[in-house]
């Protein structure tokens, strides 16, 4: 009887452990999760590219002779943009989390569009 009860009270804590465990494992995965699922150019990559390089990188300014203002002069500087963010070079201020340059490469690979 009291074995038996052991039992129960150590399967249920067992239970519970596990249940916990995977709580926790579930909300840590949750939120290194990187969400490429919209990489549009217009909501998504060029507002990234505005905030984070246009203060150096626009029609009146051109450090190291890239532009990055509008569509055009990004698809034509993407490999450059992607080199540079990808070593941590740019931008100057700082580099780029991970998940910003995964889009920015989602985005490329999707055909870098004018979408
Ligand atoms: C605070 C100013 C500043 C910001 C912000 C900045 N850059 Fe630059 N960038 C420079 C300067 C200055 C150069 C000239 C080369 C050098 O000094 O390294 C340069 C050069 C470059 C080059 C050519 C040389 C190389 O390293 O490949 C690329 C490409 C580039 N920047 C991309 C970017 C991108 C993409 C961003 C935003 C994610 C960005 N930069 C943000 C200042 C900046």
């Amino acid at each position: 009887m009291m074995q038996k009860t052991f039992f129960t009270l150590a399967a249920l804590l067992f239970a519970i452990i596990a249940f916990n465990s995977c709580k926790n494992n579930k909300y840590e995965a949750f939120n290194s999760i990187c969400d490429t699922t919209n990489t549009k150019f217009s909501a998504v990559i060029n507002p990234i590219l505005t905030n984070k390089c246009l203060a150096c990188h626009n029609n009146t300014t051109m450090n190291g002779g890239i532009n990055l203002e509008g569509y055009d002069n990004v698809k034509a500087n993407y490999d450059a943009v992607l080199n540079s963010t990808r070593a941590g070079r740019m931008p100057k201020d700082g580099p780029l989390d991970s998940c910003t340059i995964s889009k920015i490469q989602t985005w490329v690979n999707r055909g870098a569009n004018n979408n």
